[in-house]
């Protein structure tokens, strides 16, 4: 499957035989950010939060779930790094770039792209309660289905199936975050 939006002068993005089917539209996760931003934005009610962002894969939620969010609120980012250009987690959570600010007496809000084995958030959860976080809440864009992850997420946008997914922030080989939906990468890493 191509995107046939790709202009004829360019190249097909994605190339053939690296995506299969589209998962998650741009409609629907456009309508699912708003729904979430309003249910942060209650929750937060009398607030400022510090929205995280867990780079890089949430780059394009968090930029997208800021706007959805209707009261003040402060924006940080965090690299975080545990699977490197695998497709499987190295089970090691690294991290390369810690908040500007302190965490400390702050309603934090992690920004996820994907909750997989739930491995990221846990060592972060632990790592703001150590920060004396007022509250820490983890809102990700996607879950997996049937994970022991999804005690970890308080605010889900979808569920989806084991494949291994691609866009909207989300990389093969750090490949194919600008693609602005959801979709099944049945590509190989080795060429890029
Ligand atoms: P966890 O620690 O296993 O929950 O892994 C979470 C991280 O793994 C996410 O932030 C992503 O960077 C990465 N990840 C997990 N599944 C996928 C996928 O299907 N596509 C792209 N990245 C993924």
């Amino acid at each position: 499957m191509t995107d046939s939006a790709t202009p004829a002068d360019l190249p097909p993005f994605p190339a053939e035989g690296d995506l299969g089917n589209v998962l998650i539209t741009e409609e629907q996760i456009q309508t699912r950010v708003a729904e979430l931003g309003i249910e942060l934005a209650r929750k937060h009610q009398g607030h400022t939060p510090l929205f995280v962002a867990v780079m890089k894969g949430s780059v394009i939620f968090a930029a997208d779930l800021l706007r959805a969010y209707a009261g003040p609120v402060e924006f940080d980012v965090m690299i975080v790094s545990s699977y490197g250009d695998s497709l499987e987690t190295s089970g090691v959570v690294k991290i390369v770039k810690d908040l500007d600010t302190s965490a400390n007496g702050r309603h934090v809000v992690l920004v996820e792209d994907i909750v997989d084995t739930g491995l990221t958030m846990q060592y972060l959860l632990k790592h703001f309660e150590q920060q004396g976080a007022a509250s820490v809440s983890v809102c990700s864009l996607l879950v997996r289905e049937g994970r022991s992850s999804e005690p970890v997420v308080h605010h889900v946008g979808f569920e989806i199936p084991h494949d291994f997914v691609i866009g909207y922030g989300l990389d093969a080989a750090q490949i194919f975050r600008n693609l602005p939906y959801i979709g099944v990468f049945t590509g190989t890493v080795d060429g890029h």
